[in-house]
């Protein structure tokens, strides 16, 4: 089939977006795909410029060969206005060009509806969820609201817009330990701990980076595991055990900082319940062919859901591949697969 990857972005993911890209480009092109890669950005850059793009982000954090991708096969095409919010006319050929677009983009553009909307006016086919799904994921009120609704637990929370409160009043309010975090970011960026009224201030100063509405989330102390959701079927359980710290951006993408055991060393009742539990949040949010679903276990027992992740990261240290692998789904059978799902 003739796929268009899209990756990078202007989210603040865009890194990993490219890691992602790369990896799956390849992956496709393992399986005879013919494949074209396009970084979506804003602003001409020229051929160097991509090629070192492609390939920062692995060789920062895993020390990895980059993988190759032929250079007449990337393209750059430039976001259109509305702070790149949007793709622009040219990328939407390009995707009308071919059979299916994969969306390897990462952050709000790429998660949250937007471009799945364009795509569909488009009557484009791309890989992964609906953009009513993608909405209902990425802003992680409405998905704690929708699991309530339907029973499954997540952490106590309240939701802060700081242009209308103001912090003084949101600190008298709450309760320590807790975790702030954006509502609609992804890979644990503007996300901290926070124990002390110091951290408080700094936790909130570093969310509003990303947007000006905040998640103050109850701490919750446990194993921290994912499941991914392929065809309507969860994944084998995954744990994330950091060597240090919590799941943060750094734990996330440097290679070594964080152990991924899969299958987790659980019992089958508590892997069985998981699975079932991220199929239900998968389906109450009314994701697509596939999505990743993180949670917290504490040791009494109780799970809670963190989220879901509609375009869950496809990088040589991320966890979907690496559930996928123990399934016996390679990471190019994997791509194959997502690539199928998306005209079922
Ligand atoms: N947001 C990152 C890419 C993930 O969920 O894997
Ligand atoms: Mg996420």
């Amino acid at each position: 089939m003739k796929v268009v990857v899209l990756a990078g972005g202007l989210s603040m993911e865009r890194d990993v977006s490219l890691s992602s890209g790369s990896m799956v480009a390849n992956g496709l092109m393992a399986k005879g795909h013919q494949v074209l890669l396009v970084d979506v950005y804003e602003g001409v850059r020229d051929s160097a410029d991509f090629t070192e793009a492609f390939g920062k982000h692995q060789q920062e954090h895993y020390d990895y060969e980059v993988p190759v991708i032929p250079p007449d096969l990337v393209a750059i095409e430039m976001a259109n206005g509305n702070g790149g919010a949007l793709i622009g006319p040219n990328v939407l050929s390009i995707c009308q060009s071919a059979d299916v677009t994969f969306l390897a983009l990462h952050g709000a553009m790429g998660e949250n509806g937007q471009i799945q909307a364009t795509l569909d006016l488009h009557n484009i086919t791309y890989t992964g969820s609906s953009y009513a799904g993608s909405l209902l994921a990425m802003d992680k009120v409405l998905s704690k609201q929708l699991m309530a609704a339907y029973g499954v637990q997540s952490p106590k929370w309240s939701e802060v817009n700081l242009e209308v409160v103001d912090i003084t009043t949101v600190y008298q309010q709450i309760d320590l330990p807790c975790v702030i975090k954006p509502v609609s970011g992804g890979s644990s960026i503007g996300v901290s701990l926070v124990r002390t009224e110091m951290e408080f201030i700094q936790a909130v100063e570093l969310a509003k980076t990303v947007e000006p509405t905040v998640l103050i989330e109850e701490l919750i102390t446990g194993r921290e595991f994912s499941v991914g959701i392929l065809a309507g079927e969860p994944l084998p359980v995954i744990e994330i055990i950091p060597t240090s710290g919590f799941y943060d951006y750094q734990n996330k993408y440097q290679a070594g900082r964080t152990n991924e055991i899969c299958p987790a060393m659980i019992s089958s009742a508590l892997a069985e319940r998981l699975g079932a539990e991220a199929l239900k949040v998968h389906q109450l949010l009314r994701l697509g062919g596939y999505s990743r679903v993180d949670f917290l276990v504490t040791k009494e027992g109780q799970t809670y859901c963190l989220e879901a992740n509609t375009l869950p990261g496809m990088t040589p240290t991320s966890l979907l591949p690496q559930e996928a692998a123990v399934a016996g789904i390679d990471y190019p059978e994997l791509c194959d697969r997502l690539v199928r799902l998306s005209f079922s």
